[in-house]
């Protein structure tokens, strides 16, 4: 049974019913319940079935149409089937979506927010009203999570609800690190169902340009990448990458895919500062005592940036893009000048407005920035975002660092968002963090809680030490439990430490649209288990299946030979694939094989999936987002061996027979100063043994997969 309990709501003087849920929601429940198995359809209002919120971040909003197909493929993943029809008015055992008076819903400012929801629940079904299609969307992620937590139902009753926060949200840093397409969607799903709705992507960066250590040469060939691809002459050279960058189709499909669940991709391309990408490409345009810092006063650099500005506003679905504009260190006014000029520029070509890391604050010797640019404060060292810009009139999104995380190693932050900080940092408000807290220890920096020009809370994840810090799917583990956290201060929900670990726990496993821990559904602890040894399983003469030994009737197929003594007979030409593709922590996959032969002892691939591949280079290896991790032994040729890796929690380890663990670790690269070793975490590969390409010949005895590490 849901629990439900009342308390007073942030900024809301009266005593109003809240219904746990991430973010909690005030819904005052009735006696009764809605059992999900009653719906039969989602009926859209025909007033508004192509009605748009235009009020928002994106420039391409889905109809209420539109979500309400998503959300009928949602409750599919629960089970339920449910028709979508447009229809003038309710009808038994449907979801009614429609639109109402939007200036019902305030945000924390008292101003209206398309965002918010009105939901009813009875016998009859549920009604939706939301301030904009958006809103109703919100209010359809009301429904999942309710019925989750009350094991299928939902409580009759009714509430409405509105974010506090237009602006909720996670930044990415996909320039020191590239992230697959469909990543970055399931990431998009993932926020969602928590009602964030942006994703500021940081698509250009560079390593640490340790000037005292570096040469010109090493700086010229430092880790620098800029993630976007155009055919443009005007670009040409600049992005030298093509298998870690976007292009125009890949970016669209991000975009449309994020915005369908609500969430706005915000691009950031950077410059002056952590421009090395750009310098590598022009040398002139470099400052020469720091090369990842762009000269502005040679004539060529603010062209050269409104080109490649020219060139990428095209690829671009939102209304704010961010130009960085961080941690400059030259001259001010030349600073000044280029992010005014740059703004200007976007303005004029895209109508699209201009977002800034907080570095130099207004100053009366400075031509300063102008006021209808925002500012993403991120540290006090730079700035002040009460007296510096909100008393200035300049917008505010709350990015402090009290909330950073460094990808797997920093000598300052955590590698996890420091979730205890929303709960337990605030003197007000029972300890809870809000947006408009910028400052967690002292208040005199705070603006209050209905400060309008505090546009919401956005959290970062670095990729300080670059690409082989770190796997995809290690940004997703260092947010599982931050996203939630932060989603639901970010609205203004209430969420406290206790019910968060309580909520969480039952929600997890149902947020649809990705399988983000590439849980694979099983009977048992085992997964897949195919083995050739013919005692015990007859295989039909000529065919290609092979049986699944575990209750799951996972059936592969092979094109390689059974031999008769029980093996599969592989060679470089023949493949045996599973239906599965890959499997996230914890998990043990053993094949038991022996190679006769490789073709390329530096290049084999023993078995494939959609996340690594386990490579003998001739060391043992996993080759996982676009890296190499190796191990210091090799098996054994001409000799049967078990061959098992195991992924064990953050840690991933290979072992021979019943030898030793060995333990697979990246060794990153600090500023050129040293290196540190850390865990990695690789999903198993399980889609295909051999194959075109593997590079090897031998024989496959087993091949099998269990959930225990
Ligand atoms: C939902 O529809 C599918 C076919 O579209 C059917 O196989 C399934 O049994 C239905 N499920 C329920 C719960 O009605
Ligand atoms: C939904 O709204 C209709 C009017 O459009 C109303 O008749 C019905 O009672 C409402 N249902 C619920 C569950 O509130
Ligand atoms: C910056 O560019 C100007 C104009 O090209 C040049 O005179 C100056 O030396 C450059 N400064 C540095 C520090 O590279
Ligand atoms: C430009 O953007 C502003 C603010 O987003 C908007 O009000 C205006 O209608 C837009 N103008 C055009 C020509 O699209
Ligand atoms: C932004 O502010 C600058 C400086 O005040 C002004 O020149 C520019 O027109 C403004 N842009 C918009 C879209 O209001
Ligand atoms: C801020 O804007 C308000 C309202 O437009 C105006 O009254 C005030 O003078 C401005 N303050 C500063 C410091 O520009
Ligand atoms: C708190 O912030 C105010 C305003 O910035 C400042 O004047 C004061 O010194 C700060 N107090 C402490 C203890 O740092
Ligand atoms: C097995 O199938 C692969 C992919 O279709 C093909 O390239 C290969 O030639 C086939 N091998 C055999 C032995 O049939
Ligand atoms: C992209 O190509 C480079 C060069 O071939 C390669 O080293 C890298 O692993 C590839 N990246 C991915 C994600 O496969
Ligand atoms: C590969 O294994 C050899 C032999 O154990 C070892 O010397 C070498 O360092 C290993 N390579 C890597 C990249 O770990
Ligand atoms: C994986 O194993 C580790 C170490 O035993 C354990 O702490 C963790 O909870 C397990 N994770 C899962 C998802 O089972
Ligand atoms: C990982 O990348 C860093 C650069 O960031 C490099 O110094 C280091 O050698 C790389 N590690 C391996 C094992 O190649």
């Amino acid at each position: 049974m849901i629990t439900i309990l009342l308390c007073v709501l942030l900024s809301t003087p009266s005593v109003t019913s809240r219904s746990l849920g991430i973010p909690t929601t005030s819904f005052s429940p009735s006696h009764g319940h809605l059992s999900l198995s009653n719906i039969k359809s989602i009926i859209v209002d025909d007033q508004y079935a192509q009605a748009v919120d235009e009020s928002g971040q994106t420039l391409i909003p889905p109809t209420l149409q539109d979500f309400a197909k998503t959300f009928a493929g949602d409750l599919k993943s629960l089970h339920v089937n449910a028709t979508v029809a447009v229809g003038k008015q309710p009808s038994s055992g449907s979801v009614f979506l429609t639109l109402g008076d939007s200036s019902q819903y305030r945000d924390a400012a008292g101003r209206p927010s398309s965002e918010g929801y009105s939901l009813t629940v009875s016998s009859s079904g549920i009604n939706i009203t939301g301030a904009s299609p958006l809103g109703a969307w919100w209010g359809t992620r009301t429904v999942l999570q309710q019925a989750v937590l009350t094991d299928g139902a939902i409580p009759y009753g009714s509430g409405s609800d509105t974010p506090g926060w237009a602006t909720r949200g996670m930044m990415l840093d996909a320039g020191r690190h590239y992230y697959p397409p469909e990543f970055l969607v399931e990431m998009c799903a993932y926020m969602s169902y928590f009602k964030q709705n942006t994703l500021h992507l940081h698509l250009s960066d560079n390593l640490y340009n340790n000037v005292g250590i570096y040469t010109r040469e090493r700086s010229l060939e430092l880790y620098a990448r800029f993630r976007l691809w155009s055919e443009s002459p005007d670009v040409s050279g600049l992005n030298k990458y093509q298998n870690e960058s976007y292009t125009r189709e890949q970016f669209d499909y991000i975009q449309n895919s994020c915005v369908a669940r609500g969430v706005t991709i915000l691009p950031e391309i950077e410059a002056p500062g952590h421009a090395l990408v750009f310098v590598q490409w022009k040398p002139q345009l470099g400052l020469s005592s720091d090369l990842s810092l762009l000269n502005i006063s040679n004539p060529e650099t603010i062209p050269t940036m409104k080109s490649v500005w020219s060139t990428f506003l095209p690829f671009f679905h939102t209304k704010t893009v961010h130009i960085g504009a961080d941690e400059y260190t030259a001259e001010v006014n030349d600073y000044n000048s280029f992010v005014n000029a740059m703004a200007n520029h976007i303005r004029t070509v895209s109508n699209k407005s201009t977002r800034i890391w907080g570095t130099f604050p207004p100053k009366d010797a400075y031509n300063n920035i102008h006021k209808n640019i925002s500012m993403q404060h991120w540290e006090f060292f730079e700035d002040n975002p009460l007296y510096d810009y909100i008393r200035n009139n300049y917008s505010v999104l709350n990015s402090d660092d009290t909330y950073y995380v460094v990808n797997k190693w920093s000598g300052s932050y955590p590698q996890v968002v420091p979730i205890s900080r929303t709960f337990n940092s605030n003197p007000a408000n029972n300890g809870m963090w809000y947006p408009y807290i910028f400052d967690t220890r002292n208040e005199t920096n705070n603006p209050p809680s209905d400060e309008p020009l505090v546009l919401g809370a956005v959290a970062p994840l670095w990729n300080d030490y670059g690409a082989n810090a770190s796997v995809y799917s290690e940004a997703y583990y260092a947010w599982k439990d931050g996203i939630p956290a932060l989603a639901d201060k970010q609205w203004g929900g209430s969420l406290t430490s206790s019910e968060f670990d309580q909520v969480f726990e039952k929600l997890h496993p149902y947020i649809p649209g990705q399988n983000l821990d590439r849980n694979v559904s099983s009977k048992t602890s085992t997964l897949l288990d195919y083995s050739f040894d013919n005692s015990s399983v007859s295989y039909a003469v000529n065919s290609d299946q092979v049986p699944d030994r575990s209750m799951n009737g996972y059936v592969g197929t092979t094109n390689c030979t059974i031999t008769s003594n029980g093996s599969l007979a592989m060679e470089p030409n023949c493949f045996l694939a599973s239906p599965l593709s890959s499997k996230g922590r914890n998990y043990t996959l053993t094949l038991t094989l022996l190679i006769d032969e490789m073709e390329d002892r530096t290049a084999t691939k023993l078995i494939t999936g959609s996340d690594s591949i386990l490579m003998l280079t001739p060391n043992i290896t996993l080759f996982a987002s676009g890296e190499y991790f190796r191990l210091t032994s090799t098996i054994p040729l001409k000799q049967k061996v078990d061959l098992s890796i195991i992924g064990r929690g953050t840690q991933t380890f290979a072992k021979i027979n019943k030898g030793k663990e060995e333990e697979f670790v990246t060794k990153m690269g600090i500023n050129g100063e040293g290196f540190e070793l850390a865990p990695i975490a690789i999903e198993a590969p399980v889609e295909m043994v051999g194959g075109p390409g593997s590079g090897w010949s031998g024989r496959l005895w087993g091949l099998k997969l269990t959930n225990v590490a």
